[in-house]
């Protein structure tokens, strides 16, 4: 009997359920045993290991819902230290006492870093995801460019470098787009849109800040929210371009909304709100205030005067406003395009497991001629000369830096992954689920809790 485990690592996304999902379907047409581990890496970590069956008698969980955001599973930041040998080789037992024959990680790029010391003993295969949409590379050969620019501001390639290259095809992009994206950018639609109409009302400069770390696909997408000024950080913050951009603006329709990725850099490459940098227990820059300090920034350009003569009385600080987006991008329900593509590629990375591969990942590709399709890389390839997987940057041509808008390339990128991204069940969701008399009179049903029940242990 085959036995394949399965595991969520890194921060959720609302489709890693659908990605399970697709696993465990394909795992059940194949008559393979799935478990998933608890709490991503932390559950190999814990020498119970802490795991879930989620096809008894080949007949999938009622408890895995593709609809929920969130996973089953539990997922966490915690990754295995390739340095500590005991470390490893009790994992390797503890393997063997699970009986797996391969293990799929769906996470992003800092979990095929933490499967690398895995694959060295133990057949392991990714299904990605992440909301950053930043696991890929914007054409093969871009890795070798990144690796030469390692001396860079925090070791990623930024634009405008001579050795980017000027424009790429889109049916060159490695891992066209991971699940979880399409979500957070309807997420950030919706709130741009409510945004707008209060800042109109009052007159106001609204800042509103989108996550992604160092990656500006998400401010990008929120492209259709259609907000005046996109901000993202591949491209350094040039003040007096911008100050002079709101101006105009202000003065044309007496309120700006601008809209701001985490990960937004000054000229000298520091990153915005980043006083001092704090870490998590990854060591993944905790990104924390680029809204707020471009807030401080434009209170002191323009001053309480430019508003005092234009908004009567107000001060600068009252009409610059901030709000994060916040974690409402990762989470609640998927919408259609990362429903059905993380089951997909769940599937995906079942059969290439059964195809004896290791250390590679299922990838979503797309040309013009074919759509979407479902495709495979080996791990490496995302890998620089020293081993490090970098995150994918939104490639120069992606943006229109005059403008503060994405290029051509970039809407016609943006169309290819959003168009019909929304399918008419979601919408039935919100029209159903969202004011249901029943919710009134029941508590929120945790899955945690029906989870719980169904938890093992090898000891
Ligand atoms: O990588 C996904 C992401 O949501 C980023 O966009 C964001 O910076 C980070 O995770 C937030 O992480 P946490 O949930 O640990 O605060």
């Amino acid at each position: 009997m085959t036995r394949f485990a399965i595991l969520t690592a890194g921060g959720d996304t609302p489709a890693l359920n659908a990605t399970i999902y697709g696993a465990v379907e394909r795992a059940n047409a194949l008559k393979i045993e799935m478990v998933g581990l608890i709490r991503g890496f932390a559950g190999i970590l814990d020498p119970r290991v802490p795991h879930v069956r989620l096809n008894p008698l080949f007949s999938t969980i009622p408890e895995l819902n593709p609809n929920m955001g969130g996973t089953l599973l539990g997922a966490s930041r915690t990754y295995i230290d390739r340095g500590q040998a005991d470390m490893m080789s009790e994992i390797k037992q503890r393997l063997q006492t699970l009986k797996v024959d391969g293990m799929i990680c769906i996470g992003g790029d800092g979990t095929i870093n933490g499967m690398q010391p895995l694959c060295e003993f133990f057949p392991c295969v990714l299904a990605p995801k992440t909301i950053d949409n930043d696991l890929g590379l914007n054409y093969l050969d871009e890795v070798n460019e990144l690796m030469m620019d390692e001396s860079e501001n925090r070791g990623h390639r930024r634009h405008g470098t001579s050795l980017a290259r000027p424009t790429i095809g889109l049916d060159e992009i490695v891992n066209y787009v991971t699940p979880g994206f399409a979500t957070a950018v309807f997420v950030v639609v919706q709130g741009i849109e409510r945004i707008r109409t209060t800042a109109e009302s009052h007159r106001r400069i609204a800042i509103i800040e989108v996550m992604g770390r160092d990656s500006g696909f998400i401010p990008l997408g929120s492209a259709y929210g259609q907000p005046d000024i996109i901000l993202i950080p591949e491209a350094r913050l040039d003040m007096d371009r911008l100050e002079h951009r709101i101006a105009e603006l202000y003065e044309l329709q007496k309120h700006v909304v601008i809209v701001i990725g985490e990960g937004v850099v000054d000229q000298d490459g520091r990153q915005l709100g980043a006083a001092t940098k704090s870490y998590d227990p990854a060591g993944n820059i905790i990104f924390n205030g680029a809204a707020e300090e471009l807030k401080q920034l434009l209170c002191k350009r323009f001053g309480d005067d430019y508003f005092g003569t234009r908004r009567k009385h107000e001060s600068a600080d009252s009409a610059i406003f901030t709000r994060k987006v916040g974690h409402t991008q990762r989470g609640g329900f998927p919408i259609k395009f990362d429903r059905f593509h993380g089951v997909q590629l769940g599937g995906k990375a079942v059969d290439l497991l059964i195809e004896g591969q290791n250390n590679m990942i299922a990838t979503l590709q797309w040309s013009q001629e074919k759509g979407f399709f479902l495709d495979s890389l080996g791990a490496n390839k995302l890998r620089d000369q020293w081993g490090k997987i970098h995150p994918r940057h939104v490639h120069p041509s992606f943006y229109d830096y005059q403008r503060f808008q994405p290029s051509l390339l970039g809407k016609n990128y943006l169309r290819s992954v959003l168009t019909g991204a929304i399918g008419t069940e979601d919408v039935e969701q919100i029209r159903a689920d969202m004011f249901s008399p029943g919710k009134l009179s029941t508590r929120y049903q945790s899955v945690n809790i029906d989870i719980q029940r169904r938890i093992e242990t090898i000891i």
